[in-house]
Formats: structure tokens, C-alpha cells, sequence
């Protein structure tokens, strides 16, 4: 592959946004990075002592169902990151879901292949094999995708496989549930939400028994994994490789991870449902393919790391909202109010312009 000089990150200004840029801004200080986001979460910093959009080069504020060839001049790598971007939302907005997480998704491989972009990074989801108990998944494993979310994940896999070629390399990153402190900290994922609701109240309420399986991943380690995809020439793993990216021993139990929490915050209470229905969102994924093609790429931060990032980037904004789901900090909750206010349309597009 020849060197990458110019990259293109769409979706920056979200949760995973501001990491992947210190991440590609620290360990390739020579790359130009560019921005492309519509700006739905732009006012939700947690603590930034600047807006993260200030490391990028360009930035464009736009919305990539209007897509433009100029983006993408010049441009040597696309990290694909532009969604809406879980099943809440994804189920509150399906068929707007559908147009950007799947229709604009295609039309920006095909437009950065026409353009000569050598690399695109799509990031996926391990939703796309749905939830269930028994084996851990591999990239063999029967799909199922269950969700607007997940089927717009598996179906643009599927619709861009065939535009990859030795020139246009193409990586679908299968991420598990993220974790991990951000300049847009979100906690609508598990982790977060229980450090967040340790650090607010002293006390973590397990909503099942706490027997499901849930794979992690911390955002740093999603940025190692698009900093590789970027890089990756077609001897690992081809033209085209959808990959689960993550450890294979770090999928864990919900309610080891909040004795992990009170690890590290001994002060902490964890209540836990025995009365709860069994949650069926409990599944475990194989992560060996990644570990033989990505060896010097491998997820180095743990559970613990995360936890004591989260905590401290937390107890620096003097977090203390024990109503924090009903907050800025759930994405779904931030979508719905801009639209109860009218500032996004029913396409969730600004009404201001
Ligand atoms: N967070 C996770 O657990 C996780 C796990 C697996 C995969 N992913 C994927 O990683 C990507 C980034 O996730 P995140 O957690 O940072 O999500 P996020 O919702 O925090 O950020 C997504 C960004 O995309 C932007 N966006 C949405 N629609 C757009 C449009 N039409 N045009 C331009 N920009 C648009 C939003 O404004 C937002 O800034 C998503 O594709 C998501 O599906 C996330």
C-alpha cells in the first residue's frame, strides 16, 4: 500500500470521533486528517478543554446522505464511522437508519473507490450475529441480525464487498460494545453506565441476574484496530475481510463487571435482579482471526484501565447526576429532544439551514 497521507473520518464528532483523532494525531503525526459529520452530539463535551475538532485539519459539517466527490479528492483512507449508531436509536428512527447507516454507507464506498481512495474502513458490529446464547461467534457464524442497527451493518457489508479490489482495500471492523472515557463520553453502554451510576450514587443496579455475555472493547482499542485497517495490505486476510475485532477473553459476564467496578471503588453497593427475566442479549464472539492477522494491533487496554479512566474523567467534571439516563449523555434522549424542538426534521436533518 502506498503511504497514506490524507485521511477522511466521517461520524468524528460522536463518542468514538475524538479518540481515533488523538489516536491517528499521536502515532501518525505526518497524516492530514479530515472531518465529516452532521453534528447531532456536538455539544455534548464531557470536560474537553477544547472541542476535539480542533485536532482535525479540515471539517466539514455536513451530512453524508448529500454526498460530494470534493471530500473525497485527494483523500488516501476513509474510516467510515457516520451512523445511527445503536438499536435504541436505530429503532426509534429506522427508516433514516436505513438511509445512512446502509444506503449513504454504499454510495460513500463507491464514490471514495471512483476517487481513488486506496483504503475504507466501514466500522460494523458484532450485532450482526445477533444475540443468543451457545459458541462464541467467529466470522463463520451463522448471522442474525435482529435490529434496524444491525441489519444496516450486515447489509452494507454485504452491498461494498464487491467494490474491494488490490486497490481499493476494504475492512469491516465487527466491533463488540464499546467502553471507555471520550471527549463525548456517552453512557448508554454498559460499563459506562455503571461507573457512571457508581460514581453518582455509591451503588450499581443490575437490571438481569447478571449472567448474560457481553464482549468489550475500549474506544483506544477500536482506534488501534482503524489505525490497522487503514494500513492493511490484501496479504491479511484479502481485498475484502469483515473481521471481529476485540480479545477472546474479554468477553465477560455483566455482573463480573461490576465487581470489576467495586474492584476499584470498594465503596460500592451492586444490587442484583434474582427476580429479573433471563435477558436474552447474552452472546460471547471469537476474536482469534484478529489476533493472527492484527498481532502488533491488539486491544491493550483492560478492564480495569477503562474503569479508572472512566472514573477519573468522571470525578474531574464532578459528575453527581443520578438522572444521568435521562440526560444529554444517552444519544437517543439527545436525537429526541432536538426533535421535540424541531431542530431536526422526521429525516433527522437541521431544519435551520
Ligand atoms: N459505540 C459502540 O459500542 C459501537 C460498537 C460497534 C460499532 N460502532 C460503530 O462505530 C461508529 C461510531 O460510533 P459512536 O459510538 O462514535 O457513535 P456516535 O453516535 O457517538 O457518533 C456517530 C456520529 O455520526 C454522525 N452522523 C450521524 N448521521 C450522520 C449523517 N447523516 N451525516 C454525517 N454525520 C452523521 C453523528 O452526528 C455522530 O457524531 C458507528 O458507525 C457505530 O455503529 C459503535
Amino acid at each position: 500500500m502506498d503511504k497514506i497521507k490524507r485521511i477522511l473520518v466521517t461520524g468524528n464528532m460522536g463518542y468514538i470521533g475524538p479518540v481515533l483523532t488523538s489516536y491517528l494525531r499521536e502515532n501518525h503525526p505526518g497524516i492530514e486528517i479530515h472531518g465529516l459529520d452532521l453534528g447531532f452530539f456536538g455539544q455534548c463535551l464531557t470536560g474537553a478543554p477544547v472541542i476535539p475538532e480542533s485536532r482535525v485539519d479540515v471539517q466539514y459539517i455536513s451530512d453524508v446522505r448529500k454526498q460530494s466527490a470534493d471530500y473525497l479528492k485527494d483523500i488516501d483512507a476513509v474510516i467510515h464511522l457516520a451512523a445511527i449508531s445503536n438499536d435504541p436509536m436505530g429503532n426509534a428512527f429506522e427508516e433514516v437508519t436505513t438511509a445512512i447507516n446502509y444506503e449513504a454507507s454504499v454510495e460513500m464506498a463507491k464514490q471514495a473507490k471512483a476517487c481513488g481512495v486506496k483504503a475504507f474502513v466501514f466500522a460494523s458490529s458484532c450485532s450482526v450475529y445477533g444475540y443468543a446464547e451457545g459458541d462464541a461467534r467467529n466470522e463463520d457464524s451463522e448471522l442474525n441480525p435482529l435490529t434496524a442497527y444491525a441489519k444496516s451493518k450486515i447489509n452494507t457489508e454485504i452491498a461494498i464487498k464487491d467494490l474491494a479490489d488490490e486497490n481499493f482495500v476494504i475492512t469491516s471492523l465487527r466491533f463488540p460494545t464499546a467502553c471507555g472515557m471520550s471527549d463525548r463520553l456517552r453512557l448508554d453502554l454498559v460499563l459506562n453506565d455503571f461507573v457512571a451510576s457508581a460514581v453518582a450514587t455509591k451503588k450499581i443496579t443490575i437490571l438481569s441476574d447478571g449472567t448474560p455475555w457481553r464482549p468489550l472493547i475500549d474506544v483506544k482499542d477500536m482506534s488501534r484496530a482503524m489505525d490497522w485497517g487503514v494500513h492493511r495490505t490484501p496479504d491479511a486476510g484479502g481485498n475484502f475481510l469483515a473481521i471481529n475485532v476485540g480479545r477472546t477473553e474479554w468477553n465477560y459476564q455483566v455482573k463480573d463487571l461490576a465487581e470489576q467496578v467495586k474492584n476499584i471503588m470498594p465503596e460500592v453497593e451492586i444490587e442484583i435482579n434474582t427476580d429479573a427475566q433471563p435477558d436474552k442479549r447474552s452472546y460471547r464472539v471469537d476474536f482469534s482471526l484478529y489476533e493472527k492477522l492484527a498481532p502488533n494491533h491488539q486491544p491493550q487496554v483492560d478492564l480495569s484501565q477503562s474503569i479508572s479512566e472512566l472514573k477519573s474523567g468522571l470525578e474531574k467534571i464532578q459528575f453527581s447526576d443520578n438522572n444521568f439516563r435521562e440526560s444529554e449523555h444517552m444519544r437517543l434522549k439527545v436525537l429526541s429532544r432536538l426533535r421535540e424542538t424541531g431542530l431536526l426534521s422526521e429525516n433527522l436533518e437541521w431544519t435551520n439551514r
